[in-house]
C-alpha cells in the first residue's frame, strides 16, 4: 500500500463541535463515549484521543484496508479504540453487544477516504486504470462490474439518472450494453473512454470529466450509500446521550439532503402551530448546534481541494 498524506476534513471545527457534550460527560462520569461512524485513516479520531485522555472512541468502517491504516495512526492510543468492521447503520446493535447505553457523540465524515481514491486497484477512480470494484468493502456485496453486467437497461439508466444526475444516461447505458455483450468492459480506464464516447462533443466541453457523474452514480449503487445513511441518521440519533451531539460532513449534495431532512425533523416540534406550548411528548428533543450547514474555509480548501463540497450539519439532543 502507498503512503499517503492525509489531511483530516475540517479537523479543529469536528473537535470544537462534540467538546462541550464530551467535556460535560467527563465532567458527569469521568469518561466519554464517542463513536467514529467512519473511521477512515484514524484522523479525527486520532485527534478526539490525543485532546482528551478521558474519550474512548468506537470506530467504524467497512473497509479492512482504512481499518489497518487507522490502527497504526492511532497506536499511542489503541487501548481507548474499539474498531468495528461494519457498516455504519449497525451502530446500535454493536453499541448493545459492547454494553453500551448511550454515547456522547458521534461523528459521520462520509463518502469516500483519500486512501480509497489514490489506491490504484479499488477502482473508484476514472483517472486510474483499475477492474471495476468500487466496492468500500471487499469482501462483500456486488462490484461495479456486477452491476454493469446484470442489471437490465432501466435499471441502469435510473441509476445514473437519480445518483449521478447524467442527462445522457440512455446513450451511456446503450454503450455499455453493447460493450458488455461483447464482453468488453472490465476497467475502469474502458469504462471512461465509453463514457466520453456517449457524450455529444459540445457536452464534454463543460462540466469537468464526463465520467465523474457516472462514476459517482456506480459507487452510491454498489455500496448502497444514500439507503444505509437513511438507517444511519435515526440510528446514531437513538443512541445519544442527552447533551450529546452528531456531527456530519457530506460531500455530495444527496447526502446532505438526507442529512438535512432528519436533522430539521428532529429539531422540529410536532405540537401543531399556533398552539402556545408544546403538547406532551410533542417538544423537539434536538436542537441545531449549526444553523443550517457551514462549508469549509477558504484557506482550508487552498490546502485541501476535497473539502470543497463539504457541508458540515449538527445537532445536540436536549431531551431524552
Ligand atoms: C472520508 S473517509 C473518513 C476519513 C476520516 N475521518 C479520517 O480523518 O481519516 C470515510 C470512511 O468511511 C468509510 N465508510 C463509508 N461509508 C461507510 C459505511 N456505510 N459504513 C462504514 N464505513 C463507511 C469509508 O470506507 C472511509 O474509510
Amino acid at each position: 500500500m502507498q503512503e499517503l498524506r492525509h489531511i483530516p476534513v475540517a479537523l479543529n471545527r469536528c473537535i470544537d463541535l462534540l467538546s462541550p457534550s464530551i467535556e460535560k460527560a467527563i465532567i458527569e462520569r469521568g469518561v466519554a463515549i464517542v463513536v467514529d461512524a467512519t473511521l477512515g485513516l484514524g484522523g479525527h479520531t486520532h485527534a478526539l484521543l490525543a485532546k482528551y485522555p478521558s474519550v474512548r472512541v468506537i470506530g467504524f468502517d467497512r473497509d479492512l484496508d482504512a481499518i489497518e491504516i487507522a490502527r497504526k495512526t492511532v497506536v499511542p492510543f489503541i487501548d481507548r479504540l474499539t474498531i468495528v468492521h461494519s457498516v455504519y447503520d449497525q451502530i446500535p446493535d454493536v453499541l448493545e453487544n459492547l454494553g453500551i447505553e448511550s454515547v456522547d457523540g458521534v461523528l459521520f465524515d462520509l463518502g469516500v477516504s483519500s486512501m480509497q481514491l489514490d489506491e490504484a486497484g479499488r477502482g473508484f477512480a476514472y483517472s486510474q486504470d483499475a477492474p471495476l470494484d468500487m466496492r468500500m468493502d471487499q469482501s462483500q456485496g456486488l462490484t461495479a462490474k456486477e452491476i454493469l453486467y446484470t442489471y437490465d437497461r432501466g435499471a441502469l439508466i435510473r441509476i445514473l439518472r437519480a445518483y449521478g444526475d447524467e442527462k445522457f444516461a440512455p446513450r451511456i447505458v446503450d454503450n455499455i450494453i453493447e460493450a458488455r455483450e461483447a464482453n468488453n468492459l472490465e476497467s475502469t480506464k474502458q469504462l471512461a473512454e465509453l463514457i466520453k464516447e456517449s457524450i455529444p462533443a459540445p457536452a464534454r466541453r463543460t462540466g469537468g470529466n464526463p465520467a465523474k457523474r457516472t462514476f459517482q452514480a456506480l459507487r452510491i449503487e454498489v455500496n448502497q450509500e444514500l439507503a444505509v445513511l437513511e438507517r444511519a441518521i435515526p440510528a446514531a440519533m437513538s443512541v445519544l446521550a442527552p447533551s450529546g451531539r452528531i456531527v456530519v460532513m457530506a460531500y455530495q449534495s444527496l447526502e446532505d439532503k438526507i442529512v438535512k431532512s432528519y436533522f430539521t425533523k428532529a429539531c422540529t416540534s410536532t405540537t401543531p402551530r399556533g398552539l402556545p406550548v408544546d403538547l406532551p411528548n410533542s417538544a423537539a428533543k434536538f436542537e441545531f448546534v449549526i444553523t443550517g450547514s457551514e462549508s469549509a474555509t477558504e484557506e482550508e480548501i487552498l490546502e485541501n481541494p476535497r473539502a470543497q463540497s463539504m457541508r458540515l450539519r449538527a445537532i445536540e439532543r436536549v431531551a431524552a
